[in-house]
Order: C-alpha cells, then structure tokens, then sequence
C-alpha cells in the first residue's frame, strides 16, 4: 500500500458547479475562493466580464478561449482538503464542452437562483449530472432578493429531477425580510448582516433555537414563528441526510443563502458539507464492464476530457485536459493510449493545472486534479485513457449531447467536392488543395470532437456535411479554426431544426412508423455509425412524437459511440 498516494487521494476533493446564466456561480466560485484561502486563481474569475464579451469576431473568440483555458481548474486549500473547482462555462460559451467537463469531476453543486427556480440550462445541467450518478449539492442563492418560497423550491426540484432533498440550511425569511438561515443539524440560526461586498462577513449571531432571545434577535414575529412551523414541518416532509443516497444521486442535500452578501456558502464549507463527500470515482474499464479503477492503484490512469487549441495564437497549440483517475502524474512520465492500441508517448511538456502547492512543488498531481498535455493532430481525441502498467484499459465513453443547431457546413470549393466527377479539364491544383484541406480540416475538428456530424441518409461519403452543435459557439470554433489552421473560408446553411432524438430501435422500426405516417415534419438523417436520427423543429412536435411513439422507436437524447466492434459490423 503506497501510504502517500493513499493521503493525497484522501485529500482531493473535485466538483464542478452548474447552474443557468446569472445564477451566482461566478460569484459562489469566487466566494469559495475567498474562503478556501485560493491556492491559484489565474484570474480566471474576475476575466468573466470579458469571457462574456465573446462573439464571432476571430481575435475575440481567440481572447476567449484564452480565458477558458485558464480558467479549467481552480484550486485551493480547505480544511487540510485540496479542493479542485472544474468550471462549466456558461451561455455564450455554452458548448458540449460543458458536459464534458461534467465527466471529469466527482460532484456537482447546482445552484439556483431563489427568484427563479429552476431555468433551461439547469435542467439540462443536471440530466448530465444525473446520467454520470453524481453526487449533488445544492446551493439556492439570492436569498437577499424576494424568493420563491423555499417549499415551492423544493417540491420543484423533487417534482422534476425524481430526487430526494434534504435540506441541511432552511432560510429565515427572504428579500428585505431575509434574517439568516437555520442550520437544521444543530438546531440553531445564523443572524444574517448585510457583509461588505467581496469581503469576508462574520455572522450577526448564532443562536440556538431553543435560546429564548431568537425571536427578540429576528425581530420580526411573523418569521419567528414560521421559523418554529418549519422546522416540525421539516421533520417530518423530509428525509434525513443520507450518504449511500446520496453517492448514488437520489438525494440532494440543499443549502439556501446568498452568495453575494457571503452567506450560507461559507456555512457550507464550515460544515465541509460540499466538499468532505466525495466518493470514489466510478469508472468502468472496458465497454459495457461494471470494473472500476481504484484511485489508489499505483498504476497511473487518466482520460482525455476536454481539447482546447490555439490557446496562444502565436503558437499552433493543442492541449488536451487529462483528469488524472489512479496513480501518480509526473512531467516526463510514459504513457500508453489506448484507442492507439497501447501505443507509447513520453509526456514531456505536460503541465500541472494550477495545482496545490503540495503537487507543484513536486511537480506530481494525483487522482481528482487535471493535467494539461500538448498534443499534435490526431493524437488525441475526447474520451481517449492514458495508462501506465501491463493492462490495456479504456474508461467508460463520454456521451455527445443531444444537439440544438445543425447547420450544412459549405466547401467553399463546391463544385470540386467529387473530384472524379469534374469534367475536363481538370481543374486547376490550387482548387483541389482547398478541397482537400476542407475535408482534413473538418474530419480533424470532428474527430477532436469540435462538433457533432450527421449525414444525409445514404451518404456513404461526399456528400455535404450537416455539422451538429449544441451551443452556436461551437460553430464559430469551427469556421475560425478551419480559417485559421487550413486557410478555408466554410459557410454554413443553418436548418429549421432545433431538437434531435436517437431512434435506438434502428431504421426498421423507423421505415415502418414512418409508412404508417405517425411521424410528421421530422427530418431523418443518420449519425457517424449509421443509426438513425430524427430531427424536430419545435419541442412541440418532438413531444408529440415522444408521446406517439417515444417508446417504438426508443427514442433518446444522446446516444454512446457505439464499442469498436460493432462499428466494424456495420462497415
Ligand atoms: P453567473 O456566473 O452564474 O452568470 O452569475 P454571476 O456570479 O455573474 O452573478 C450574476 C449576477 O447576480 C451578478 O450581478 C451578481 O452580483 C448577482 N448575484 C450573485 N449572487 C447574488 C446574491 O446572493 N444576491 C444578489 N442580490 N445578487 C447576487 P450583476 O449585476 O450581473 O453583476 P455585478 O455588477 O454585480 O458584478
């Protein structure tokens, strides 16, 4: 047993927090931060006024990327813990990096805005979550603004996600009326005081409930005495915390505060609530296999999760984010890769990612903590392992999510697509060299996993490539990257359609319901393995499908790449 990997395991703790635009994450980071005692910020936080900026002008997505990239990790110390924060871009960033992001950490918190309850990209945030079995915390910020009431919150986070909450901090009023919260466990409240901005605010008071001065302290009789009413009520609705259910993502426990004015989220990482539970990450070696890679093992582990390239736009760069599983990571260190079949690469010029200063020091990083390696074309792509020792593994596949934009992406040298069709004379090299780049360019980005593609049923090559993206920033990475990297100038014709669904059952099933013309104004169009996809112009017209026939055609968001050796079966 290697005692010092088995400590620095012990000591990591990863998460990633989800939430809608504007709910507070960048100010719950930056208070978890200011908490934590930051180890590294990069700036990462305070550059999101820039990141926000982001359109499609060529230098700003540069600028943006850049931010990005810094912004990957952010670590710091609390409570002997090494606390690894994953950031999940947000809006205009939104892209499938996002879920991706979510396949390299072992917890989320969500965060809600209390006015708002739950919005769209919370949703779709926390099916992610929900699919890779997180553990899930969460956070109900703005409670220092008029709020839903916290009831209502929470039947709609139990209503819509099928999962338990347990609330661990109760709030005491809200808005103007907001007097602090209930620390539920311990029974006492903490008085709310209005802190300074971006500075630490110790609490007016903690009291127990049972100390006679609480209603005097809230003053405000009213809140007293819903305070009491809760607090039975509370008992008796909601399960207490559970541990098993929680690693499993059925319950949910939820802290209500609000980030700006420092409270609550410091009450949470007092408790060590978000982050002192983290289990175990489950990873399955080999397709379809319930093994798991212990992160003791001495063998090192890692997969790809997020490619980012020409961070620094002087340099062609390209980095994949390797989130370390087993072992230990060193500069230098001899990897195999196994979608090479177990070829072997030397990382020399990897770089820990704002790491501990414990793991800097010795240039090591351990299981929970994310490596940036530099890599050529090709070399790497999302969900690729990495390894040491004589077993050949490959970590459980990371899903592509169910596209919203799809977009006919334009040779520029159209006419020249089929080259052996063109009549004579042929044409001149120059127009087969742009041909060829469109086709490296595009089959590159793909397979970095830049964006989705989807054919036209039937194209068996050739024929023009229908790019699928589920934020439209991917698309703008896309045209930039080809404008940049192989000097082609794409076009793309954007399609009506804005929801996909896989149709698992195959295209039999498909033909046949289609004949029976129980599918209407869908577009069908097949994926990179064959299988069919259908797509819709309005959640409207998908939900009459679901509803029609959802469970024929085993209609799904997403769908697995599927193992090798079925790929081959089709070919
Ligand atoms: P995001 O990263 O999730 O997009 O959200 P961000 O932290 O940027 O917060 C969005 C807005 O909500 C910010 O206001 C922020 O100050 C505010 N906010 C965050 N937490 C709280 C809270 O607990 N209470 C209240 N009242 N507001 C909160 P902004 O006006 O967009 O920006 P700024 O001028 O304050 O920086």
């Amino acid at each position: 047993m290697d005692v010092a990997l088995a400590d620095e395991v012990e000591r990591r703790r990863n998460l990633a927090i989800i939430s809608h635009p504007d709910a507070g994450k960048t100010t719950l980071t930056e208070k978890l931060l200011l908490y934590g005692g930051a180890i590294s910020q990069a700036g990462a936080v305070k550059a999101k006024g820039e990141q926000r900026r982001a359109t499609s002008d060529f230098m700003e997505l540069e600028q943006q990327r850049g931010i990005s990239i810094s912004s990957t990790v952010l670590s710091y110390e609390y409570d002997g813990k090494q606390v690894n924060v994953l950031d999940t871009p947000g809006h205009q960033d939104f892209s499938e990096d996002t879920y991706r992001t979510l396949a390299a950490a072992d917890n989320a918190v969500m965060l809600v805005d209390a006015a708002k309850g739950l919005e769209p990209q919370t949703r779709k945030l926390f099916e992610v979550a929900r699919l890779r079995r997180l553990p899930l915390f969460t956070f109900v910020n703005k409670l220092d603004r008029p709020s839903l009431s916290p009831y209502e919150l929470i039947d709609q986070i139990e209503a819509e996600f099928g999962i338990s909450c347990c609330p661990l901090l109760w709030p005491v009023g809200s808005g103007d009326r907001f007097r602090g919260v209930l620390e539920r466990g311990a029974r006492r409240v903490h008085l709310f005081a209005r802190g300074e901005r971006g500075k630490k605010a110790e609490e007016a008071a903690v009291v127990s409930l049972d100390d006679d001065r609480l209603e005097a302290l809230i003053g405000d009789g009213e809140l007293y005495a819903q305070l009491i009413d809760d607090v039975e009520m509370l008992d008796g609705l909601t399960d207490p915390l559970d541990l098993d259910r929680l690693k499993r993502g059925e319950q949910t426990p939820v802290l209500f505060g609000s980030a700006m004015t420092n409270f609550g989220a410091q009450r949470s990482w007092r408790g060590g609530a978000v982050p002192r539970r983290r289990p175990t990450p489950l990873l399955a070696a080999g397709a379809g296999d319930e093994e798991t890679v212990e992160p003791t093992s001495e063998d090192f582990s890692g997969f790809v999760f997020k490619l980012q390239a020409n961070t620094d736009p002087k340099h062609r760069d390209r980095i994949a984010y390797v989130r370390v599983c087993s072992g230990r990571f060193e500069k230098g260190l001899k990897v195999k890769h196994s979608r090479l079949r177990g070829q072997q690469l030397t990382l020399a010029q990897a770089q820990t990612l704002l790491g501990a200063e414990r793991s800097t020091l010795d240039g090591t990083s351990y299981p929970g903590d994310v490596v940036g390696i530099p890599f050529s074309p090709g070399q790497m792509a999302i969900g690729d392992t990495l390894y040491t020792g004589s077993r050949r593994i490959s970590f459980a596949k990371i899903p592509s999510f169910s596209p919203e934009i799809f977009a006919r992406c334009i040779n520029p040298t159209p006419s020249k697509r089929e080259p052996h069709l063109l009549p004579e004379p042929p044409p001149p090299p120059f127009f087969l060299e742009a041909y060829k780049s469109f086709n490296k360019g595009i089959e590159q980005l793909l397979n970095e996993g830049a964006v989705q593609q989807l054919l036209e049923r039937g194209d068996t090559g050739g024929g023009v490539p229908i790019l699928a993206a589920v934020g439209p920033l991917q698309l703008e990475v896309v045209s930039s990257r080809l404008s940049s990297e192989y000097s082609v100038e794409v076009q793309y014709e954007m399609m009506p359609q804005t929801q996909a669904r896989w149709a698992m059952a195959g295209w039999e099933e498909v033909d046949a319901v289609l004949s029976e013309r129980k599918l209407l104004n869908v577009k069908t169009l097949e994926d990179v393995y064959g299988r069919p996809v259908l797509l819709f112009t309005s959640g409207w017209t998908l939900d009459n499908a679901v509803a029609e026939v959802g469970e024929r055609l085993q209609l799904r968001p997403y769908a697995l790449a599927p193992d090798v050796q079925e790929r081959r079966r089709k070919k």
